[in-house]
């Protein structure tokens, strides 16, 4: 089921960025960039290298020691695991955004992608189902047609407080309740979140459920290699051990002081750059289904993490690359015009595989049609990096930027190294644009008006400014 294949020596399965389409020599002067220029801004790239180092050693960079830190976490996560998988059929992630968006990418990469559809598929492993909207039909259809005695479900909420999540969990707690009794809940549930704040931990504690902690110097969107992420990921057999080996590797070539040797370090300055050049659209196109939810977790990533109002004066700048997702080659029939011949306001990465764990021949026949017998013999995996290689020719015709992460195969090692190359780029751009990466200021005043508008105690101020604003004009309703 899992891509698990034996891990080959480390370094052949090192990912790696081609940024040749990115120079003017690619894709002419005028949108492209020249060597000297990237050489100019070096300097600032890696005093934002110094930056991040430096916050790291006063503990705020959480997501850079959890490659290393972890060694009891995972021993407990395996054990839940490997227990809990002996009772449930069914694991249900409740969770939203940086609570949900790792465990999606993490399952979509790894596992077969009919896991929850075939017994054979999940090798023995419970169902996964990622629940992180509140959208009442999903929710019903979900839950009607899980069995309450075979479900556990981990709520995941690093503020323990969030309406989406919580309004879940009380659903599911209210189900398991009266189908399989008030004394099973604790059994039933597992929370992950912050130790010490919120009222997740308080119910958890009440309710006698496994516990789960997100750390306090690590964001959501951050927390894809905490628990949030690990926990789902351990139940449907993934190896998250070298998912952080992977982590790990890439944080070593992270840190490198020189320049050109540090690819996420290049990749944020170069995305910084490219914004400043008007490029403020940063396409993430993986060209295979198993990344397609990496690039929704990167899109969350980079939104959340840069879209900022001021900046660390307190000014206002109101910057932020709009992230985009597409998937190759499928976007090619939906997308690729506008990348083509649409404004050159983008910068498009590729996530490329270069082996495929299936080749997949494609089957000679028809020879004697020549718009058709050309085909055969070829293999899928080769169609798919062809096309791949097809439309960055036809954007470096048409002078759109371009750039390529090399992923040698998909598996836990690489996919560990992905998380944290984009998470560590976000870092070092959110320096560059001198902004906080985060926080998420404009998150919050959204979560703070459901709250006042449901009359939450705390927020009336919340609702009183709603109730002014709601006086909606009818002929403006057309
Ligand atoms: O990245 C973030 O901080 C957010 O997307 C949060 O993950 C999301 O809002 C959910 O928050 P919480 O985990 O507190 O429920």
């Amino acid at each position: 089921m899992s891509a698990k294949k034996k891990l080959k020596n480390k370094d052949d399965l090192r990912i790696r960025l081609d940024i040749n389409n990115i120079f003017e020599e690619v894709i002419g002067g005028e949108e492209g960039f020249t060597r000297q220029e990237l050489e100019a801004a070096k300097d600032k790239a890696l005093k934002a290298r110094d930056n991040i180092l430096k916050a790291e050693a006063e503990g705020k960079m959480g997501f850079m020691e959890l490659p290393y830190k972890q060694k009891e976490v995972i021993k407990d996560l395996k054990e839940t695991a490997e227990k809990l998988k002996e009772k449930f059929d069914n694991l249900v992630v409740l969770g939203i955004g940086g609570s949900a968006l790792g465990n999606i990418a993490v399952q979509t990469a790894i596992n077969d992608p009919y896991y929850n559809s075939f017994e054979e598929a999940r090798n023995g492993y419970p169902r996964l189902f990622v629940s992180d909207n509140v959208d009442p039909e999903g929710i019903r259809a979900m839950l009607d047609k899980l069995d309450p005695e075979k479900t556990v479900f981990n709520v995941i909420s690093k503020s323990g407080s969030t309406a989406e999540t919580m309004s879940q969990f009380l659903l599911a707690r209210k189900i398991i309740a009266e189908e399989v009794g008030e004394d099973k809940v604790g059994e039933h549930f597992i929370a992950t979140t912050s130790s010490d704040s919120g009222y997740l931990i308080e119910i958890a504690e009440r309710e006698g459920m496994k516990k789960f902690y997100i750390p306090d110097n690590v964001g959501g969107r951050f927390s894809v290699l905490t628990p949030v992420g690990l926990l789902s990921a351990a139940f449907t057999g993934v190896d998250i051990e070298a998912l952080l080996d992977g982590a790990a590797y890439m944080d070593k070539i992270s840190r490198e002081a020189d320049f050109w040797e540090n690819p996420a370090l290049i990749n944020g300055l170069i995305h910084y750059l490219a914004f400043k050049k008007g490029k403020v659209m940063s396409v993430m196109m993986p060209y295979s289904d198993r990344l397609r939810d990496v690039a929704d977790w990167y899109r969350q990533l980079w939104a959340e993490s840069l879209g900022k109002e001021v900046n660390r004066q307190g000014e206002k700048v109101n910057v932020g690359p709009t992230p985009i997702k597409a998937l190759g080659a499928t976007d090619q029939h939906s997308q690729a015009q506008l990348y083509m011949e649409g404004p050159y306001d983008k910068i498009i990465t590729f996530l490329e595989v270069e082996n495929f764990a299936e080749e997949l021949e494609i089957p000679s026949a028809y020879e004697d049609l020549d718009g058709l017998g050309y085909l055969g013999g070829h293999s899928f995996a080769e169609l798919i990096n062809t096309e791949k290689k097809a439309t960055e020719l036809a954007l470096n015709k048409r002078k759109r930027m371009n750039q390529t992460v090399k992923v040698p195969e998909v598996n836990e090692f690489t996919l560990g190294q992905l998380f944290y190359f984009f998470e560590f780029q976000t870092a070092v751009a959110g320096e560059l644009f001198d902004i906080n990466a985060f926080n998420q200021p404009g998150v919050e005043l959204g979560k703070n008006y459901t709250y006042g508008i449901f009359g939450r105690d705390g927020y009336h101020d919340k609702k009183e400014e709603f109730e002014k604003s709601a006086k909606h004009d009818d002929d403006l309703i057309l």
